[in-house]
């Protein structure tokens, strides 16, 4: 079984966090995010990865090699020109080995959830579809690509953010193809799935189906959804075979030093280096390798950047500090404030607020 992982967006919502790292390599439970998915996939029956990159494509072999570790064969390939989420498909199917009728799954690389692969695999070839999307329902779907069924699940139409629409199923961001299909996507140019593939699937009178699967499932994109996917992962509210450890309140990394005056929490990733001093409490956050927080500091649903410094009695509340930034003493920082990357915000008792 083969898969394509979509990997080359800029994570532009999630900077500063991604000005450095590319969003599917951030450490999500102390484990680069994309390892996650890739172990979900191994543990389903793959075993060949096609990874799309194009935004820092040279961090991700370096980051995770040939994939022996996780269980797969692993290849990358890169588009110099971002080639959007379509085009990316296009780009990888050369690396395919699969015959024209056999079916290749495709992934964005920022969702985490824990949908049934095997049964969406089942369900495109028990129905012989072109394409088969996992969908989920959200309360809200208007952010979303908004994908209506009939009742032998056929997809009808594909509205990508629709400010009015007709079901709470949504495009969950992980589609089974017929290769041939996948290589009808016109090449060497930008193509959305979303937008462009699946709408015109639909107008030629191609099989789209939906798979409606009701599991976890969390788009990684913004710094919210970020910490809450790793506390998630952390706690055991979703698992992942690539999770460093039992679940548990937190975890706390090899290299890590937490003061035992201090109170670690709410499903916290420590860091390798990380250090937490006397006095603080972290709860529900993630302090990537090197962050410190000060003494009698409070952290609450926020994320430290690599080598990034909170000083002492301060109080941070959704808010992220990029790598290398550093926080001086007793300021407090809440609701959405992103620091940048390497910025100074000097000592002083200033409320510094996103909201
Ligand atoms: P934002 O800039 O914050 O919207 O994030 P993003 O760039 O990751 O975009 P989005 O979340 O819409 O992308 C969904 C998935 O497709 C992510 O896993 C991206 O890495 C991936 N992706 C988006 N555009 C491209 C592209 O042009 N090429 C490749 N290879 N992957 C892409």
């Amino acid at each position: 079984m083969e898969a394509i992982l979509l990997v080359g967006g800029l994570g532009t919502r999630l900077r500063p966090l991604t000005d450095r790292v590319p969003k599917p390599l951030l450490p999500v439970a102390g484990t680069p995010f994309i390892a996650h998915q890739v172990a979900r996939l191994a543990a389903a029956g793959v075993d060949h990865v096609v990874l799309a990159t194009s935004y820092r494509a040279e961090a991700f072999a370096a980051g995770l090699g040939d994939g022996s570790a996780l269980g797969v064969d692993l290849e990358y390939v890169s588009e110099a020109e971002p080639l959007g989420t379509g085009g990316a498909v296009r780009n990888a199917a050369s690396r395919l080995r699969a015959a024209a009728e056999d079916a290749v799954l495709v992934a964005n690389g920022d969702i985490l959830d824990g949908h049934d692969v095997r049964a969406q695999l089942e369900l495109h070839a028990t129905h012989r579809a072109d394409v088969t999307l996992y969908l989920t329902r959200v309360e809200d779907p208007r952010a979303y690509g908004c994908v209506p069924t009939d009742a032998s699940g056929r997809v009808t139409a594909f509205m990508e953010k629709t400010p009015d629409p007709p079901t709470s199923q949504v495009n969950a961001g992980c589609y089974v193809f017929r290769r041939a299909a996948l290589e009808e996507i016109p090449p060497g140019r930008v193509v959305s799935v979303e937008r462009e593939t699946f709408p015109g699937m639909l107008a030629a009178g191609r099989h789209v189906l939906g798979y409606v699967d009701d599991a976890y499932w969390l788009d990684l994109g913004t710094p919210a959804a970020y910490v809450r996917g790793s506390t998630d992962l952390v706690l055991g509210r979703v698992d992942s075979p690539a999770r460093p450890g039992p679940a548990g309140e937190a975890l706390v990394l090899p290299g890590a030093q937490v003061s035992p005056d201090a109170v670690v929490s709410g499903g916290t990733t420590v860091g390798p280096a990380a250090v937490v001093h006397a006095g603080a409490r972290v709860e529900g956050s993630v302090l990537l390798d090197g962050a410190v927080v000060g003494e009698g500091s409070t952290v609450r649903r926020s994320v430290l950047g690599r080598e990034a410094a909170l000083g002492a009695g301060c109080d941070l509340d959704d808010a992220v500090l990029g790598d290398g930034a550093r926080v001086g003493e007793r300021n407090e920082l809440c609701r959405g404030v992103r620091v940048w990357t390497d910025a100074v915000i000097p000592a002083g008792g200033v409320r510094f607020s996103g909201g």
